[in-house]
C-alpha cells in the first residue's frame, strides 16, 4: 500500500461523511503495521459536542477490532487546503505511538508528519504515575 493509495482510500471514505451542519467533509485512512486499512469519516450530531472526527472514526474502528499497531494515517477533506488533525485527534493518535506517519493530503500534494511535530510535549501513558 503506497501513501498515494492510502490517500485515495481516505478520499473514498470522505464520501460517507455525515455533515448536515458544517458541510465540511473529512476522510481518513489508517494503515496498520500488518497492512490492513481502516477508513473513517466525520459524523456530525445535532448536539455538536457528540460529533466524531474522521481520524477518530478510523482509529476507533481499528482498535475495536483489536488493532494497536499503526504505520500511517492519511487525512483529506473537502477543503482546497490541507486539513490537519484537530487537537483531540492528535491526542488519540499519540496514544498509539509516536512513529505513525501522519499524511495530510489535498488533491495533488501531500505532507508527512510525526505526532511530535503536531503535538509536541504530549501527555501520554508514561506520564501517568500510579
Ligand atoms: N473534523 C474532522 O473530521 N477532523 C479534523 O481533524 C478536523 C475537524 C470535522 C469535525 C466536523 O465534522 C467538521 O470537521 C468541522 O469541524
Amino acid at each position: 500500500m503506497t501513501y498515494r493509495e492510502l490517500i485515495e482510500k481516505a478520499y473514498e471514505a470522505m464520501e460517507f461523511a455525515y455533515t448536515p451542519y458544517s458541510h465540511f467533509k473529512v476522510g481518513a485512512a489508517l494503515l496498520t503495521e500488518s497492512g490492513k486499512v481502516y477508513t473513517g469519516c466525520n459524523i456530525e450530531i445535532a448536539s455538536f459536542g457528540a460529533t466524531n472526527c474522521a481520524e477518530r472514526t478510523a482509529l476507533f474502528k481499528a482498535v475495536s477490532e483489536g488493532e494497536h499497531h499503526f504505520k500511517a494515517i492519511a487525512v483529506v477533506s473537502s477543503s482546497r487546503d490541507f486539513t490537519y488533525p484537530c487537537g483531540i485527534c492528535r491526542q488519540a493518535i499519540v496514544e498509539f505511538g509516536k512513529d505513525i506517519d501522519i499524511i495530510v493530503a489535498k488533491e495533488y500534494d501531500y505532507e508527512v508528519y510525526k505526532i511530535d511535530d503536531l503535538l509536541p510535549k504530549s501527555f501520554t501513558s508514561i506520564d501517568i504515575k500510579y
